[in-house]
């Protein structure tokens, strides 16, 4: 078992398999080309698989495939039937924007994959079109409908923002309510690749939005899920992200794994260790060390709205979200 010295358990890793990405949201990348880690530099599939074997045998139980956009990479299927086979009753997930998934759901569904969390922002294409610098509404909800119709579990993820999409709150609520999906607000997390100045809106502002509508209970959090859960009166969840609430950290249960085969501790922090080096060689042994010597490094806390909060120097598609 893999435990922190804070005692946390670590049994969730999430693997970017690249961090390029075919959207340039406005909260989470730079509006111009800028250089990707050149693909040499990215582990192979069987490399990275080496590594999560390493992992599942210390006690990893759950594993989500994230980017950038993981459905990029091409034969990502492989790598999921690679993780499946190895161990069928792993929880695995993807995160994804969706923009190419109707033509892989069912692909990914029969590798293995379970569920999918999708970012949608707005409902609205010419919305959706300035956060994701591209034309993107129409393929995201094809996928998702595929997605759902092929049987994988879906969750949406929006980052709701001042003056930007923060008057959809209710309508995409409602667009996940009708097809039974969980959707999840997400607080802005300020970073340093950010487009523009955004005020993204925090939980008790989105609180106030929904009770406008609809009456609900605070669930509380469920187990070691970032989201902090609220029931309607039909029994619909939805889920608000707060990183800047302090209890966010307490019960983190997960470290990151980047596709060069970094292992980030905290999706704020800088601190990696790389375990290219031992899985290109071979040296499980050594791969488990490093692993065992990142997750004692955790960090007890983010350091969003803390005393030395700091914009965060690492953006989502680096660190996988
Ligand atoms: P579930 O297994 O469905 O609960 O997924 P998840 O919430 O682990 O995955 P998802 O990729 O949907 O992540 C949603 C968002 O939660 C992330 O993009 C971050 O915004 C936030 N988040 C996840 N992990 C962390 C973390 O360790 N620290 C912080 N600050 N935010 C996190
Ligand atoms: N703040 C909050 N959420 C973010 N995401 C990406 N960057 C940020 C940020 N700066 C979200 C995406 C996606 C999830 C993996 O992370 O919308 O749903
Ligand atoms: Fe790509 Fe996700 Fe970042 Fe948007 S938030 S640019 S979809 S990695």
């Amino acid at each position: 078992m893999l435990v922190d010295s804070y005692d946390r358990v670590v049994d969730y890793i999430r693997v970017s398999v690249t961090e390029r990405c075919n959207f340039r949201c406005n909260y989470c990348m730079p509006e111009k080309p800028f250089s990707w880690v050149p693909k040499e530099n990215l582990l192979t599939f069987e490399e990275l698989f080496e590594f999560l074997r390493v992992a599942i045998d210390e006690g990893v139980k759950k594993i989500r495939i994230t980017g950038g956009e993981p459905l990029l990479r091409e034969d990502l299927d492989k790598f999921i039937k690679m993780i499946y086979d190895y161990k069928p009753d792993i929880d695995l997930a993807m995160t994804t924007n969706a923009f190419l998934l109707k033509g892989a759901a069912q692909k990914l569904k029969d590798a293995g994959l379970k569920r999918i969390n999708v970012s949608i922002d707005s409902l609205k294409p010419e919305v959706a079109q300035k956060i994701a610098q591209k034309d993107v509404l129409q393929n995201v909800l094809d996928g998702v409908d595929e997605a759902l119709k092929v049987g994988l579990k879906v969750k949406v993820n929006m980052v709701p923002m001042k003056g930007i999409n923060s008057d959809e709150i209710l309508d995409l609520l409602e667009y996940c309510k009708d097809r039974n999906m969980t959707i999840r607000f997400i607080e802005y997390m300020e970073n340093k690749h950010a487009q523009e100045d955004i005020q993204g809106l925090k939980s008790p502002e989105l609180l106030s939005i929904i009770k406008e509508k609809y009456s609900f209970e605070d669930e509380g959090f469920d187990g070691h899920s970032p989201s902090h859960y609220y029931k309607l009166e039909d029994g619909y969840e939805f889920g608000i992200i707060e990183p800047y609430e302090d209890d966010f950290c307490k019960k983190c249960n997960r470290i990151r794994l980047t596709a060069e085969g970094h292992l980030i501790p905290c999706l704020y922090f800088d601190e990696a260790m790389s375990i290219a080096e031992f899985v290109k060689r071979g040296d499980i042994k050594g791969a488990a060390l490093v692993l065992k010597e990142v997750v004692k490094n955790k960090p007890e806390k983010n350091r969003w709205g803390g005393e030395d909060d700091e914009v965060s120097t690492r953006a989502f598609y680096e660190t996988g979200g």
